[in-house]
Order: C-alpha cells, then sequence, then structure tokens
C-alpha cells in the first residue's frame, strides 16, 4: 500500500515557516507583503479558492486585498484595475484569478500584470525565465507538486517522469521542473496513442488533465510516486483526481489524495511567491 502524501500536514508546516519569516521581514522592514487578489464574477469554485487565498495571507500576516468585480466588467476596466495594482507600492504580489468571462482576453490580462508581481507565474517573462533556467517567479501548483516529490525522501535526478496534461498552468512548467530536477521526462496529452505503455516505466507520474479517474491503477508502476493534481467534481457533488485512487494507491510507492494533495501545497507556495517578490522589491542588497 502507499504511503499517502498528506498535502495538509506539509503545507501547514510552509506556512509556519512563512510566518516566522514574515514577522521577520516585516520587523526589519516596517512593511507588510502585501497580496491582491482579482475575482471576476461569482463562479463558486472560483469564489472558495479565492477565500481560501485571502485567509491563508492573513493567517501568515501579509496585507491582503481582494477585488470583486462583477462578470459585466469590460476589459478596459479590468486593465485599470491591473494597472492600479501595479503601481501600488503596499502590494508586492497579484493574482488574477481564472478563468476569466468570455468575454475577456485573458492573455491581454495576464501580460499587463508587472511580471516582478506576477505571483502566478503566467507572465510570458516568468514562463520564458523557466523555460531557459532564468530566476523568475514559477506557478504555484506545479511548485507544489516538486514540493510533494521532494517530500517523499526520492531523489528526482535520472527518474523517469511522466507528465500527463499539456496546459500552461500546470502540465508545461511543471514538466519543465522535472527537467530541470534532471528526470527524463514524458508529456502525454489527450492525443497520446497508448498512456498506459507510457506509464509503465513512470517512476514519477504527475496527473493534470482534469478527466475523472482516467489514470488506472493498472498502469502505475510498482513504487511509483503519484501526484495527482486532477480537482473534479462529479455528478454526485464528490470530487475525485484524475487518477483512479484506490487501485493506484495499491501498487504507487507514495501517492497524493484529492482533495488534501496538491491543492493545499498551491496555496502555500502561492505565500512562498509572495513572500519572494516582497524581498524582491523591498529587500536591497
Ligand atoms: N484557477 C485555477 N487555478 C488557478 C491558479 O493557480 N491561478 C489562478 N489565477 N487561477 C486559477
Amino acid at each position: 500500500m502507499a504511503v499517502i502524501l498528506d498535502g495538509k500536514q506539509i503545507a501547514e508546516k510552509i506556512r509556519q515557516e512563512i510566518k516566522t519569516e514574515t514577522q521577520k521581514v516585516i520587523a526589519d522592514n516596517n512593511k507588510k507583503p502585501g497580496l491582491a487578489v482579482v475575482i471576476v464574477g461569482e463562479d463558486p469554485a472560483s469564489s472558495i479558492y479565492v477565500r481560501n487565498k485571502e485567509k491563508a495571507a492573513n493567517e501568515v500576516g501579509f496585507f491582503s486585498v481582494v477585488e470583486r468585480l462583477e462578470d459585466t466588467v469590460t476589459q478596459e476596466e479590468l486593465l485599470q484595475v491591473v494597472k492600479r495594482l501595479n503601481q501600488n507600492d503596499e502590494i508586492h504580489g497579484i493574482l488574477v484569478q481564472l478563468p476569466l468571462p468570455k468575454h475577456i482576453d485573458e492573455k491581454e490580462i495576464i501580460n499587463a500584470i508587472d511580471y516582478r508581481k506576477d505571483v502566478d507565474g503566467f507572465h510570458p517573462l516568468n514562463a520564458g525565465a523557466l523555460m531557459v533556467g532564468d530566476k523568475g517567479l514559477v506557478s504555484c501548483t506545479p511548485k507544489g507538486c516538486i514540493r510533494l516529490i521532494k517530500e517523499t525522501g526520492i531523489e528526482i535526478s535520472g527518474k523517469k517522469a511522466v507528465v500527463v496534461g499539456r496546459s500552461n498552468i500546470v502540465g508545461k512548467p511543471v514538466a519543465l521542473l522535472l527537467l530541470q530536477e534532471s528526470a527524463t521526462v514524458t508529456i502525454c496529452h489527450s492525443r497520446t496513442k497508448d498512456l498506459a505503455a507510457e506509464l509503465a516505466a513512470a517512476d514519477i507520474v504527475v496527473a493534470a488533465v482534469g478527466v475523472p479517474n482516467l489514470v488506472k491503477g493498472a498502469m502505475i508502476k510498482e513504487g511509483a510516486v503519484v501526484i495527482d493534481v486532477g480537482i473534479n467534481r462529479l455528478e454526485d457533488g464528490k470530487l475525485c483526481g484524475d487518477v483512479e485512487f484506490e487501485e493506484a494507491s495499491k501498487k504507487a510507492g507514495y501517492i497524493t489524495p484529492v482533495p488534501g494533495g496538491v491543492g493545499p501545497l498551491t496555496i502555500a507556495m502561492l505565500l512562498q511567491n509572495t513572500l519572494e517578490a516582497y524581498k524582491m522589491a523591498e529587500i536591497k542588497l
């Protein structure tokens, strides 16, 4: 049976570390790290995520603001909100909750965020920095996946890693991070011919496709580390991941549950990124 990677517990430890460091930087600089979250409309899932982000920021002692905008907001109005936050010295991190309404050009909004405040790591300058191995802000969920893998104590270098999913938010950046850690990386997606064959050799699996139970237990290599990024709501209201949890946990060495696996790490990494952005802005070397 696999060891369950308890994301909640690991995230709590990280949040305590951030809280301690935050107290220190506030004492040294007389200024709080500031996080602004922008949410457009009232999507229930997004509303919960945003509330959790705000709560977590307050708990570690950050200055935290949430800009709630009607879903009728225009592209220009939303751009003005971002520009105002870019210029606000109290704000070090800006996160625009996705998805945005259909009439909004998401890319233009993300590109308008000052890359130094882009705590989501979605700006092309940060995505590009990751690509070429430069320092930059790294997306929270991929960063959380790597942190979870490292918590197992298993060395990533030289291992075969299979990422299922090729999104800009998770699949692509997590593949690049695994490559940076010297894994041999394969990216699978909806056009992959034989997922089972690809997964058969995988020491590390990161599933981020958004298809409930797509990764079957039988596909998992004995002893593999399985990170499930999927959060899918089933018809009965229950949450499930992209991995068939019960069956996969019989074969995996380590596995993340859904919920309580990657999710809590994402928020912890957001706090870490905000502190990092703060240090870049406020601490002159
Ligand atoms: N929606 C789902 N995940 C994310 C995320 O990591 N960041 C933002 N901004 N929106 C999201």
